[in-house]
Parts: C-alpha cells; structure tokens; sequence
C-alpha cells in the first residue's frame, strides 16, 4: 500500500482565500485591514526568512504588516517596550514575536507584554495555561499545531481514543500538539530524547506527530501501517546535486514511510504553508475581536 499524501500546500492555499475573501468583505463594508506587528530580534537567518513570508503573505491576503527588526543585544526593558507600545496601537490587531529569542532574553517576560487579544501566536502564558486545562478556552491557538490539526481532522473527523504519539515536547509544537490531542480525545503519548524503546512507542501510533528536528529520524519500519503520520520538521541535508547546495526532509524517512502509513505529510509541502494560513487565519480573527 501506498499512503495518501496530504498536500499541505494545497489545503493552505484554501485557508488563504477564504481569509483573503473576508478581509476584502471587511474592507466593502468600511472596516479597516487586519494589522499584524512582527517583532524579529536579531540576525538567525532562519528567522529572517520565516518572518519574510509571513510578512508577503499578509500582503498577498490584504493584511497590513508592521515589521519591526531589533538587534540581538537589545535590552529586555527596550524590547517589552515595544511589545507594550504595539499592544495599545489600535492598526495592530496581532503581534509576532519570532522565536526563539536570542540568548539573554527572557522570553516569558516578552510574551506576557504581549495584549491577549493580540496574541495571534497563541504563546502568551495565560493562552497556553488554557490549552493546558479542562473547560478552558484559548483566544488563539499556536499556529503550527493548528495546522496539524486541521489537516489531522480532514484524513480524521474523530480522533476519540485514537493513539496519538507525539515526537518532541517543545513549547512551539510538541507540548501545544500534545494538549490538542487531548482536547480531541486521542490517547496521547508524548516522546522524547529520554524515551526508550522509540520504535516500539511509535509503533502503536495510529496518529505519529514527529517534532523534534531530526532529519530522517522515524523509518518506515517504526510506523503502524496504515497510520496517519504528520511530519513538522525541516531539516536541511546536504546534497551536492542541489542549486543550494542542500535539500529539505522532515523528522521521517519520507521515501520508507510513504509504503507502510495511510496518510502522511511530504516536506517540503506538508506542515510548513499551513502554519502561514493559520497566522492569517488567527490575524483575521483577532481583527474581528477588535471591532
Ligand atoms: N518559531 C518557529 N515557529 C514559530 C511560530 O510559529 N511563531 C513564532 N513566533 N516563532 C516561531
């Protein structure tokens, strides 16, 4: 059998008219263009770039974009000052913070400034804090993992008691993934470097979430077949054959799990243009909050 292959990019491209059609709604009927403040400390390139799209596809979605770049040896004080000062701007209807943050930066101070019906990220504490807990309702929820669970719902109306193993605990995708999981029901395992017996967790998995930033790490042989596997991790691997000298592959060994899993998401192409949509989306909302 050969898996389904989820087409993240065709399913964002969706999401994005559907935003872009609202916001030239808005616009017809008087009210003003969502806002978003991307806040880029320092020079990672990585970041650099993330920030660059997401700022071109506010563009392309008719929402206005406030780019504000710092550089990494700016004092906390100076930095909240910012966030503070974009949280009581009323044409700034979502603020960014691109993480991480370079060292010496207290990342929890800078996201608590952030106003919570701003936070598009879905990163303030007190929006994780709801995730975290039952009957509790998040204003925003973090981008990539909403993305993963948009696509989880389209191959998965019902996650009710599936397992679910998630690869990573991070704060930007393995932790908020995992409470997601939870919220829908699913039976949720979360792994990570201190896990033993990998394989054989994962091998229970009718739902694999790989988060941990490691190319190739998840081989054909650990997945369930017929499992559902959404792959978040881009890794760069170097390949002389390649104008750029390296190509892009996920956490799994796309060409051995594409044999055994039901559906899965390719890199580049899978997870990444959803995370984009869903910032657009949360954007557009925040804006609808605001009027
Ligand atoms: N760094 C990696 N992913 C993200 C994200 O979704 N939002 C922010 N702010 N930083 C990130």
């Amino acid at each position: 059998m050969t898996a389904k292959v989820i087409d993240g990019k065709a399913i964002a491209e969706q999401i994005r008219t559907e935003v872009t059609n609202e916001v030239s709604k808005r616009a017809t009927a008087g009210l003003p263009r969502p806002g978003l403040a991307t806040v880029l400390v320092g020079d990672n390139p990585g970041s650099q770039s993330y920030v660059r799209s997401k700022q071109k596809a506010c563009k392309e979605a008719g929402i206005e974009s406030f780019g504000h770049e710092l550089p990494a040896d700016v004092s906390q004080k100076e930095l909240e000052g910012l966030v503070v000062s974009l949280s009581a701007d009323p044409r700034v209807n979502g603020i960014l913070v691109q993480l991480p943050l370079p060292a010496g930066l207290d990342e929890e101070g800078v996201l608590n400034a952030v106003a919570l019906n701003k936070d598009v990220d879905g990163f303030h504490p007190v929006n994780i804090g709801r995730l975290a807990q039952k009957g509790r309702e998040p204003l925003f929820i973090p981008c990539t993992p909403a993305g993963v669970m948009y696509m989880l719902n389209q191959e998965l109306p019902s996650l009710e008691g599936v397992n679910a193993v998630v690869l990573g605990r991070s704060n930007i995708v393995g932790m908020p993934v995992a409470l997601l999981l939870v919220r829908a029901n699913a039976t949720v395992t979360i792994c990570h470097s201190r896990t033993k017996n990998l394989a054989d967790v994962v091998r229970q998995a009718d739902v694999l979430v790989a988060a941990v930033g490691r190319a190739e790490m998840v081989r054909g042989s650990w997945i369930k077949p017929g499992a559902v596997v959404i792959d978040v991790g881009i890794n760069r691997v170097e390949d002389a054959s390649r104008p750029r000298g390296y190509r892009l592959v996920g956490d799994v060994a796309y060409d051995e799990a594409v044999q055994v899993a039901g559906a899965i998401t390719p890199v580049p192409g899978g997870v990444g243009p959803m995370t984009i949509a869903m910032l657009l989306r949360n954007t557009l909302r925040a804006a609808e909050i605001a009027d």
